[in-house]
């Protein structure tokens, strides 16, 4: 992406390129595919909005016949910090029973919405769950017994945006993951 791309002038710093993500993404895609039987029926799961970009990637470089489906959960408004409470706002359309579910998140922060999130699916009871995230923020982690099988990167404890996360619905469709800076959300 052109330095002038005008959602530049917004970003402090940009933390993880694009190329960096497109990498990474080719080896989780090797890793989850090795770590699946080719007989095992396996459902993305892909939390809206943030991780629509990294699944539509990902996915693409899961050498194995996946479906996937989406739900959408919400646990921060417009702003940074998270709320605690977790809805859902829209669940699967696909039964998961005796299925692979393989959840696909942006972010894991305090780990509230995921913990939340794989709860109410073993009720459903999948053959198995196994989760990949493209970020993390482990200094941030309040929720401890939720174990991530794929991680992309660490990141520091900061927002950051691009590559399907934002602020307030916006900087989604940056191909990089960047700081933002901080007068534009104080
Ligand atoms: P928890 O705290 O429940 O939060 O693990 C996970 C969800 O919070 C959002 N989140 C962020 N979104 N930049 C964002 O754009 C961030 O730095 C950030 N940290 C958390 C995200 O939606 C994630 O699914
Ligand atoms: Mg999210």
């Amino acid at each position: 992406m052109p330095s002038t791309n005008i959602m530049m002038k917004d970003i402090k710093e940009i933390i993880i390129p694009e190329e960096v993500i497109q990498n990474r993404i080719k080896e989780l895609g090797e890793e989850i595919s090795n770590s699946y039987d080719p007989e095992d029926e396996v459902i993305m799961v892909c939390i809206l909005r943030g991780a629509v970009i990294f699944a539509a990637d990902l996915a693409r470089h899961i050498n194995l016949p996946v479906t996937i489906d989406f739900m959408d959960v919400s646990s921060y408004g417009q702003g940074t910090s998270s709320s605690g409470v977790v809805r859902i706002i829209k669940d699967l359309e696909e039964n998961i029973e005796n299925k692979h579910v393989l959840i696909v998140e942006d972010i894991i922060d305090t780990g509230l919405t995921l913990k939340h999130v794989v709860d109410m699916l073993k009720t459903r009871e999948p053959a198995s769950i196994k989760i990949v995230t493209l970020l993390d923020k482990p200094e941030r982690r309040v929720e401890k017994q939720v174990e991530v099988d794929f991680n992309g990167f660490e990141v520091p404890d900061k927002f950051v945006v691009g590559y399907g996360l934002d602020y307030a619905e916006k900087y989604r469709n940056l191909p990089f993951i960047g700081v933002l800076k901080e007068e534009l959300y104080s």
